[in-house]
């Protein structure tokens, strides 16, 4: 099956293709990089309430048909990327009928190997139900194929497996007029997700781009970005917007590296309260 990109964005492809039928597209080992953060299955996934159910879809499968077809996604993921790549998937834990459900069902039958669990935490939540304590933070996974061969930037090694950014950051961005998507990666996580793990020119999948924010990283730091958006109509203009914006917060790294000129050992500032 072959289907025409519906948008290309300063060489950022675009379809608007349910991504399942979009990875019929790829042949086997033909990305370097996958990241993406598929939908929650938690109902009422678009913000204007007016439009749960547009263009048919609720985000509200039933829990086994949800979960067998992220498997069904994350096998896709495996065949068509290349050895040395790498493949962030970012998921959170589900509160339903009250109980948490953690995203730990994704490692079962997984083909990759889970090459580090990242925490992406963040200060603050639109989930401020006083029945617990508010939720904070959510998972990235980042799965490799091959232990030996996997491509990663060292430098970003100093950035450590805690992700502190907020997710609000630059939602401004993915949004026009009453048209919000609900649910953007900030521009910073994209960032740390495929500049730690990537070269210039290699090619970069997002399977669920809602806002586009992986081709945006895509475009401003030279890599081949493919993205699939089943509900594309739905976010048109927002996508342009985004992978067109060249506005970008200090990356995890910079900030890292900005913070290591400050003489700051916590373990000088822990001896004055032991003294
Ligand atoms: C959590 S959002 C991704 C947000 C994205 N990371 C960003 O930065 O904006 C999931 C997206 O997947 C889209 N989607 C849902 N089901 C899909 C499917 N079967 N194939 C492709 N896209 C789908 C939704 O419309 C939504 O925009």
């Amino acid at each position: 099956m072959t289907v025409e990109p519906v948008a290309i964005i300063d060489g950022q492809k675009i379809y608007e293709v349910d991504c399942i039928e979009g990875f019929k597209m790829l042949g086997d080992e033909a990305v370097d990089h996958i990241s993406t953060s598929p939908p929650y299955n938690l109902g009422g996934f678009h913000s204007d309430r007016k439009k749960r159910n547009y263009a048919g879809y609720s985000d509200r499968m039933e829990e086994r048909e949800y979960q067998l077809f992220i498997k069904q996604f994350i096998q896709h993921c495996f065949r068509v990327l290349k050895p040395h790549g790498s493949f962030f998937l970012n998921m959170k834990t589900r509160i339903i009928d009250g109980v948490a459900k953690p995203p730990y069902w994704i490692l079962d039958g997984n083909p990759f190997h889970l090459k580090e669990d990242i925490i992406w935490h963040y200060p603050s939540t639109a989930n401020v139900d006083l029945v617990r304590f508010f939720p904070l933070f959510e998972y990235v996974f980042w799965f490799i194929k091959d232990v030996k061969k996997f491509k990663f930037n060292k430098e970003w090694a100093i950035v450590g497996n805690v992700w502190y950014i907020s997710h609000i950051t630059d939602r401004d961005e993915t949004k026009l007029g009453d048209n919000q998507h609900p649910a953007p990666f900030p521009t910073q996580l994209s960032q740390a997700m495929v500049l730690s793990t990537t070269s210039e020119g290699d090619t970069v999948l997002d399977p669920f781009v809602g806002s586009g924010t992986t081709l945006k990283v895509c475009r401003a730091f030279k890599r081949n970005g493919i993205g699939f958006e089943k509900y594309y109509t739905n976010y048109k203009e927002i996508i342009e917007k985004r992978v067109r914006s060249d506005a970008f917060e200090p990356s995890l790294l910079d900030i890292k590296l900005e913070k290591k000129t400050v003489p700051s050992n916590p373990l000088n500032t822990l001896d004055k309260y032991l003294k």
